[in-house]
């Protein structure tokens, strides 16, 4: 049977990616966020996961604002990768695993989360540079990959409560398969940011902690506040951060917690990475 062996969070700041792009990754403004992420490359090179499920948010590149499907699944066996604005080269496309896709969709809308199938779906930065980070940017890709978008984008978002639940359908769904896969969920996004308005720039580091903290050991505290509260914290963009949530509920109720690691700012975002083993 298909085993989740264990989750992951990072941000999926856009600018991560031209730093690798460029070769600044060891200059003094990125070489700490970058060597926090050591720990966790060395923990998927022991543990060898077969397919990563990757839980980010479209930013306006395979759903615009005139279709935004609430959580939606891609259902193929290849991913490209595109620019949505910020001028990133795309990278090498990814390989999906659509048959693990089909039987998650299916589990998922069985367990009442009417998930939008995508046979055609494009990456972009929110998907793309968290894989970067942990694994190299490279030709063919290591892993095979599963997107998972949830909307963070255009209200109605859904509540951080909802996608804790999600979390828990989607690792029945994953630990359902048949076939002996080694799966990891990475959740991207967040954490505090605002990138536009009259607030644009806030950070809030007392409440990125502890969202970190939390994640690990009690992720409902998340969910006892309004996404009206979340983002007066974390910043309009702050709500991607619920996103972890999916990725936190689909493993069990006691994790260990192999790395944490926050830096701040990275371009306009509080960055955290968590690395939980679910063995
Ligand atoms: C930034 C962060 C994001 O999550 C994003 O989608 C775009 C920009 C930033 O910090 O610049
Ligand atoms: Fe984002």
């Amino acid at each position: 049977m298909a085993k989740i062996i264990g989750g992951l969070t990072s941000s999926h700041i856009p600018a991560v990616g031209n730093a690798i792009e460029q070769g600044l990754t060891q200059e003094p403004y990125w070489k700490r966020f970058f060597d926090g992420y050591a720990p966790a490359k060395a923990w998927l090179a022991e543990n060898q996961p077969d397919v990563v499920i990757v839980v980010y948010n479209d930013h306006g590149l395979n759903f615009f604002l005139d279709k935004v499907p609430t959580f939606a699944i891609g259902c193929a066996d290849r991913y490209e990768n595109a620019d949505e604005g910020w001028g990133l080269k795309p990278v090498a496309p990814f390989t999906g695993d659509a048959e693990l896709s089909w039987h998650i969709a299916e589990s998922l809308v069985e367990q009442e989360f009417d998930i939008c199938t995508c046979q055609e779906m494009k990456v972009d930065h929110g998907f793309v540079n968290p894989l970067r980070a942990l694994w190299g940017t490279s030709d063919p890709w290591p892993i095979k990959t599963i997107p998972l978008a949830v909307n963070t984008v255009q209200h109605p978002v859904p509540s951080a409560r909802r996608c804790l639940q999600l979390g828990h359908a989607l690792g029945r769904a994953i630990e359902s398969y048949p076939e002996d896969l080694k799966v990891v969920v990475l959740g991207t996004g967040g954490m505090s940011h605002q990138l536009q308005g009259e607030r644009a720039g806030i950070i809030n580091v007392e409440f990125d902690l502890d969202c970190m903290e939390k994640i690990i050991s009690e992720p409902q505290w998340l969910t006892q506040f309004s996404n009206d509260e979340i983002m007066a914290q974390a910043g309009t963009e702050g709500i991607e951060t619920i996103m972890w949530l999916v990725m936190r509920g689909a493993l069990q109720p006691q994790v260990k917690l192999v790395h944490k690691h926050y830096h701040v700012p990275i371009s306009n975002t509080g960055a955290g990475l968590l690395v939980l083993d679910n063995q």
